[in-house]
């Protein structure tokens, strides 16, 4: 057995584990970060797009923000297409200059992986089973490194950022747990397409087909979903298929998508969730090991990031004045921000897609909501604040 120690031990190397590593390294706290995938495979998956101003700001003033100034796409707005014709949100001019950007989350990841092992950070790739042993006087992990050897890793709080599916969730005792859930009875259709933006900004897109989004990666790549059966099989969509099916759900007043090659396609379910409290012991969970929202109000890594700002500076404060107020507060405070981007997920999702058992009394008024929130100047900005992002402090 071979026996390490640390202060902090992070299961997961995503989001939440690698920026919370790099904030406590930034205040001087020393972390291990575990993961069962490789780095490549941590470093070519494709997952969401879009940062809050919120996090690219965190990025920017901790350091690894270079490569995102350059290569990321900020927009300063987004559309939403019904009955045809599109409608813009000022996101800019509606929050008083702020804005998103859109930048891949495993490029966050790779600059977060390269300022850790700049740093001298520990980062476990590759480390399999990884078990939580205790959670009371002395927080434990046991793994199995890559070179077979069985550690186990010694810490004095245990961050648990290992998504849906990581050992954390589990480890939290059932009698003091509460699980809230909402299963959309959809999927999104997820593709990348070798084609030249078809538009400057994102469009979310209702029809009665079903809703799609017009996302982007690069000047050469774009990303597009459109809202599908859960348990549709991408082998039955050929390109010509998709490109149709795309098209009849956004095309309109002049606009049509340019198509592409397709090189990637895939489906992603919907689903709310959150698990609370967030803390039992000295185990803390983070981003998605404590909740996951549907992808349309593009709130997962942000709320990922902002739950881990608010553990870095509680675990600052533990290991600078010697108090535990900020610990105790961490579950409540970031639940606060969790419930509202479920709430404003929950709203854009059931806003935009097509419910199978919708009246066309239902359908009507989905519309007039689409109209209202892109109308009214009061009802266009709570859109925009929520879509920018709440602020951190
Ligand atoms: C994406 O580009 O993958 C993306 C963008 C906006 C969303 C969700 C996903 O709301």
């Amino acid at each position: 057995m071979r026996a390490l120690k640390t202060q902090v031990a992070i299961i997961g190397a995503g989001p939440a584990g690698l920026m919370l590593s790099h904030l406590l390294h930034l205040a001087g706290i020393r972390s291990v970060v575990l993961d069962r995938r490789s780095r490549e495979q941590i470093e070519t998956t494709i997952r969401a797009g879009v940062l809050e101003q919120n996090t690219v700001d965190l990025m920017v003033e901790t350091g690894v923000g270079e490569r995102l100034k350059c290569q990321g796409f900020n927009h300063h707005g987004f559309e939403f297409r019904f009955g045809g014709e599109g409608r813009r949100i000022d996101l800019y001019n509606l929050t008083g200059g702020r804005s998103v950007t859109v930048y891949p989350q495993h490029e966050v990841l790779k600059d977060l992986i390269a300022a850790r092992l700049a740093a001298g950070g520990e980062i476990v790739f590759e480390a399999a089973d990884a078990q939580i042993l205790d959670i009371g006087q002395a927080p434990r992990v046991r793994f199995m490194a890559p070179d077979g050897a069985l550690c186990e890793l010694a810490a004095d709080f245990i961050a648990g950022c290992d998504g849906s599916y990581g050992p954390s969730r589990e480890a939290m005792p059932a009698g003091e747990r509460e699980d809230y859930q909402r299963i959309y009875p959809f999927g999104w259709f997820g593709i990348l397409a070798e084609a030249p933006p078809s538009s400057d900004e994102l469009i979310y897109a209702r029809h009665d087909r079903g809703f799609a989004l017009i996302s982007t990666r690069s000047p050469g790549v774009q990303r597009m979903y459109f809202q599908c059966d859960p348990a549709e099989n991408p082998d039955d969509w050929s390109e010509d298929r998709i490109w149709a099916e795309l098209q009849a759900r956004v095309s309109g007043n002049g606009f049509r998508l340019k198509e592409g090659r397709i090189f990637q396609k895939g489906v992603v379910p919907m689903r709310s969730y959150v698990r609370q409290p967030m803390q039992s012991g000295r185990l803390f969970i983070a981003g998605d090991a404590a909740h996951t929202v549907p992808p349309t109000g593009a709130k997962g890594l942000n709320l990922a990031v902002a739950d881990v700002f608010v553990l870095s500076r509680a675990l600052e404060r533990f290991y600078t004045a010697g108090t535990a107020d900020g610990l105790e507060a961490y579950s409540a405070t970031a639940l606060r921000r969790i419930w509202r981007a479920q709430h404003f997920s929950w709203w854009m999702t059931s806003m935009l897609h097509r419910f199978a058992d919708a009246s066309e009394f239902d359908r009507r008024r989905q519309v007039a909501e689409l109209d209202m929130v892109t109308s009214s100047p009061a009802a266009a900005r709570t859109i925009a604040e929520n879509y920018v992002g709440l602020p951190l402090h």
